[in-house]
């Protein structure tokens, strides 16, 4: 997979990218994260990005330009999925949308700011809409970071234990059940029995009933 990211604050980005995870699949070629900086776009001497908005209003707008320059640049080198702007008002992030996703090879991740993109770009370009949640950030950054974690460990050899995302919470739209390390007594806080039994089937259901008994208290949205 290939991961193009459009963003004014590349160096809000880069971080998650240098840790854990996310770094170790970089180095194993899984996938490749690029950054650019909508300002090598800009028009003009003053690296212009941005704008006020026509007809008044606080704010300014990332203009439809250096977009359009940045993005046909990408697209002339090769053909990408899906052209994702992080926003607001775009589809709220969920498993279900981050596996779906996580299967695509080419990828532009456009990071609005301020008050978000000239509606034309979104007109333009734009494939898909994510948001990560009912609240507003001060740019789509963490939001694309939020997005790629969520897609990178998904794919195949990334996480050490092939199977381990299957088992997520949200996978099955279920809670996952809750987990235990030693000691299996700490200040007399017991570790489930059935834990420490070695009965690997009994273990399996007890896990299944765990997480429809979470799933039941927590989030019974889910099991709509
Ligand atoms: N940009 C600003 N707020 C956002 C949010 N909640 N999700 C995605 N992008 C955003």
């Amino acid at each position: 997979m290939r991961i193009d990211i459009i963003t004014v604050l590349p160096e809000l980005l880069k971080s998650p990218f240098e840790a854990s995870i996310l770094k170790r699949a970089i180095e194993k070629n899984l996938v490749e994260v690029h950054f650019h900086n909508l300002r090598d776009y800009s028009l003009g001497n003053y690296k212009q990005v941005d704008d006020y908005q026509f007809g008044g209003g606080a704010g300014m707008v990332l203009m439809v330009e250096p977009i359009d320059k940045c993005i046909s640049k990408l697209k002339k080198e090769r053909e990408y999925d899906d052209v994702i702007y992080m926003t607001p008002d775009g589809d709220t992030l969920n498993q279900g949308i981050s596996n779906e996703v996580s299967l695509k090879k080419n990828l532009i991740i456009l990071c609005g700011h301020y008050k978000g993109v000239d509606q034309r770009v979104r007109d333009l370009f734009i494939t898909r809409e994510i948001s990560i949640g009912d609240y507003v950030l001060s740019g789509g950054e963490l939001a694309a970071a939020v997005l790629c974690d969520s897609i990178i460990r998904l794919l195949p050899g990334v996480l050490n234990d092939e199977t381990s995302a299957l088992t997520d919470s949200f996978q099955d739209n279920l809670l996952a059940p809750p987990v235990y390390t030693r000691p299996s007594d700490y200040k007399g806080l017991k570790v489930p029995e059935i834990l420490l039994s070695g009965d690997f089937p009994k273990i399996e259901k007890w896990r299944e009933e765990q997480a429809m008994e979470r799933t039941t208290k927590l989030r019974p949205d889910l099991l709509k």
